[in-house]
């Protein structure tokens, strides 16, 4: 099978991240963070050097701020629903996931918040001017995604951040497609807060992902419970990342995002490069195909199309009958779909990785255009 959709998770991962969470299985299988022998004190260290490495990935000066999550929806709802009060108001974009735009409009059903939702241009981009002019006295946060997982178009997200600190507004940016590939250090992108999965572009297993907070940014944590620390007080810690980790961590996971955020950093140049040539190559080559209809820029690292007038979980069944994976549908973002026309179509994506070649890109081409002839 060729795999194509690392937009959804990241396939195949680098070799040592599943040695990396055997080894923690098999030999410190104990529970980090809580009794004080040597097996539990280990298992502590390899969380302490994920959080490290991850801060260091960052260049983020206190990897305390730092917090393991489940995945980027789980690090997006921690941000919202441990930021936002009553009578808040929000901006946020047509382009993001659902897991922003359902806890947002949750919140907006229930008469918590207000929000804004920002329609993006020709180029899928939302500007820094829409969202100067969408902040009202009441805006408590902006979210943005910095890549969209449908068109592969990258918010101006330090535009955008500049002009929100210009008045007061911190942004949350879900880095979610971008994390491993694009560069993603908050202070660059001037992000407050910034999710991110750890099973995509970080090439860690299922179930990981991480929150950063900016020094000055408090949450309520969604969860409460045990911490190993201060078990003395019934009260939830204050302290950094304790507040917000309660509960028994996923070791083995986070042992396999370390192998893999250790892969990333080694090859932190080449893996944009590489993945941005697979996409110049299928897109260059999905135009050359009659009938079929791009809806991401030349230089997307995600493509989505239609081929004729199939619907496209129809093209993927058939991609797949090819031995090809790709995700048709709506891929959890039905606001750009509407804002693209394809609500009712959805789109095929294609999201090349790190571990796909030229050839792969060549295999899908040519199943591609068998489809386009018998549309
Ligand atoms: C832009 C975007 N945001 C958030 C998510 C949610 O990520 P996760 O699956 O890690 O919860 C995804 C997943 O595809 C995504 O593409």
């Amino acid at each position: 099978m060729i795999y194509l959709d690392n937009g959804a998770t990241s396939f195949p991962k680098p070799p040592g991240v599943a040695r990396a969470m055997a080894g923690v299985l098999e030999k410190i299988g104990a529970n980090p963070g809580r009794s004080g022998h040597r097996m539990a004190l280990a298992a502590g260290r390899v969380i302490y050097h994920c959080r490290e490495d991850l801060a260091a990935y960052l260049q983020v000066s206190d990897p305390a701020r730092i917090f393991f999550c489940l995945n980027c929806t789980d690090a997006l709802n921690a941000a919202m629903h441990g930021w936002l009060r009553r009578g808040d108001h929000v901006v946020t974009t047509l382009v993001e996931h659902n897991s922003v735009l359902r806890p947002l409009s949750g919140l907006l059903l229930e008469g918590m918040i207000q929000l804004t939702m920002l329609s993006p241009g020709a180029d899928g981009t939302v500007s820094a001017q829409q969202v100067r002019q969408a902040i009202k006295p009441n805006t408590r946060l902006v979210v943005v995604t910095h890549m969209s997982n449908v068109t592969g178009a990258v918010q101006p997200v330090a535009a955008i951040a500049s002009a929100c600190h210009a008045q007061g507004v911190p942004v949350l940016v879900d880095a979610a497609q971008s994390a491993g590939v694009l560069d993603v250090r908050p202070d660059a992108l001037g992000a407050d807060m910034l999710a991110m999965p750890g099973h995509k572009g970080l090439f860690g297993p299922h179930g990981t992902g991480a929150l950063y907070l900016r020094d000055g940014i408090t949450l309520r944590p969604l969860r409460q419970g045990g911490t190993g620390s201060l078990s003395e007080s019934m009260l939830q810690p204050e302290d950094l990342p304790d507040r917000f980790e309660s509960g028994t961590q996923n070791l083995p996971g986070i042992a396999g995002l370390l192998a893999g955020l250790r892969f990333v950093r080694a090859h932190q140049a080449e893996i944009p490069q590489h993945e941005a040539a697979l996409a110049a190559r299928l897109y260059e080559g999905l135009q050359n195909i009659p009938g079929v209809r791009l809806y991401s820029g030349a230089n997307a690292g995600v493509i989505s199309f239609n081929v004729g007038g199939m619907q496209s979980g129809e093209v993927a069944a058939q991609l797949d009958q090819a031995d090809l994976a790709l995700r048709g549908g709506l891929h959890c973002a039905p606001g750009i779909h509407q804002h693209l026309g394809t609500l009712d179509v959805g789109a095929v994506r294609a999201s090349p990785g790190f571990f796909n070649t030229a050839k792969d890109i060549d295999t899908l081409l040519r199943a591609v255009a068998i489809i386009a002839r018998s549309a």
